[in-house]
Order: C-alpha cells, then structure tokens, then sequence
C-alpha cells in the first residue's frame, strides 16, 4: 500500500511499565519490546511503503537509570543485531543510527559499525535506531562542526547538513507509545512541521493493528507547511 509518508519515527517507550503490569522485571519489557524492533520495521517498509523508520532507542538522558539496566539495553542491542543480521540482508534494509554512539559498550558499538557497514549499500529502506541521540547534544555539536565562515552567517542550510539526520527527510510523523504526551529531546529541529500520534498502549503491545490506526490517523490530517 502507498501513503505520502517517506519517514515514521517512534519514540517506543512503556516497556518498564509493561512488565510491571504483567509482574515482571523491567528488563522483561526491553526483551519483548526488542521483538517488537522487526515487526514495526517490515509493516512500514514492507505494507506501508515507507522508505525511512527511525526508532528512539536510548536518549543521553537514559544514562541516569541503574547502571544494571544500561548494561542490559546495550548487551539486548548487541544481542538482537546478531540474531537479526540476515533479516537486513534479506529484505534490503540499511541500519544507520543517530547519536554519539562513540560512548556505547565495545560490544554494542562493534556490531552496530560492522552491520552499519554491510549494509550501506541498500537505498530503498533505512532503519535508524537513536542511541545516545539527543538533540540538543545534536544541535551543540552541529554547530560546532561548522567552519568559521559559515558560523559568521549561519543558514539553516549549512546547520542541516551537520545534523545526525543530514540527508533524511525529516519526520512526517512521530509516534509515541505508552501515553505520555513529551518529546523527550528527540528530534527537535526535524519535528519543526511533523504530526504527532500518541496511544496509549505500550510498546511491547505495539502490534501491526495499532501501527495501521497511527497511519490512518494520519491520513486524516492536512499538513499546511504555513500555507493556506
Ligand atoms: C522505553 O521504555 C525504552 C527505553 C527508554 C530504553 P521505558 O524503559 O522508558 O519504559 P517506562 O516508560 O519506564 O514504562
Ligand atoms: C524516551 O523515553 C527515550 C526513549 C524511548 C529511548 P523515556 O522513558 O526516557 O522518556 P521520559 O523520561 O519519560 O521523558
Ligand atoms: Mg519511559
């Protein structure tokens, strides 16, 4: 099926949430929420016909939880990578990621630069995992990429083109799970005229009927860009 959609981010949290409910620890939540990962990534690629899924995965805000729980997203990471490499593979798909990925685990940090690199060939489909992402570390470091003439006059154009996200198209639209209504420091300047999808349900629940609903309800809406 074709929509207008070129780019879907989501910001896929509540699995702590999930697994309380369900009495288990939160750790529980990021392993089904990681299965999730693939399903999400075929519906829009595969049914939906979008070129670009972009994924919050971790925030330079995350850093603050219990070092054993970082410990275990990261390791989670590496872990389902690996299981998951021939899937990139199989259906074309590039991993790319945003953020300063420089400060994750070795372990982690390999895998994600060696899938990274096997797969730089496919144009078709990218899945973008945000990890370390923030944006104002993003916006910060941007402009400290700049040359001296471009910082003496500086455009959007040139700021752009240092964004974790250079070359993307930015969000039509943003998704988030779990019922807050934040952005939580994701995407900031890219979100300038994206719509927003809050639901309720958690991602670990986040199924293909619920991603359907966030499409429909986009369809829906009329994006104006400032215009009439
Ligand atoms: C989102 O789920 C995953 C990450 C931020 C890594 P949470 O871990 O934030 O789950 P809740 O919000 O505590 O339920
Ligand atoms: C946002 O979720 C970050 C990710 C989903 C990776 P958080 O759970 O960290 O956000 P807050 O703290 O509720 O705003
Ligand atoms: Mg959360």
């Amino acid at each position: 099926m074709d929509t207008p959609l070129k780019h879907i981010a989501f910001i896929m949290d509540g699995n702590g949430r999930w697994a309380q409910q369900c009495g288990l620890a939160r750790t529980e939540g990021h392993k089904v929420g990681a299965q999730r990962v693939f399903d999400v990534a075929k519906r829009a690629f595969k049914h939906w016909n979008i070129p670009y899924v972009t994924l919050y995965a971790f925030s330079t805000e995350n850093w603050k939880r219990p070092a054993y729980e970082v410990s275990f997203i990261f390791k989670l990471l590496a872990t389902y990578l690996k299981h998951k490499r021939s899937l990139f593979f199989e259906n074309e798909i590039r991993l790319n990621t945003i953020g300063d990925i420089s400060k994750l685990p070795e372990n982690a940090r390999t895998v994600l630069v060696d899938l990274k690199e096997q797969t730089k060939k496919y144009k078709d489909h990218t899945l973008t995992i945000a990890l370390n992402y923030g944006a104002r570390e993003e916006v910060l470091r941007a402009i400290s990429q700049l040359s001296e003439e471009e910082r003496q006059h500086i455009t959007w154009e040139a700021l752009e083109k240092h964004l974790y996200t250079a070359g993307m198209p930015d969000p039509d639209l943003i998704v988030r799970t779990s019922g807050e209504q934040r952005l939580s420091n994701y995407l900031l300047l890219q979100a300038a005229y994206s719509e927003f999808y809050f639901t309720p349900t958690y991602w670990p629940d986040f199924d293909d009927e619920a991603f359907d609903k966030a499409i429909e309800e986009y369809m829906r809406r009329t994006r104006r860009f400032g215009g009439i």
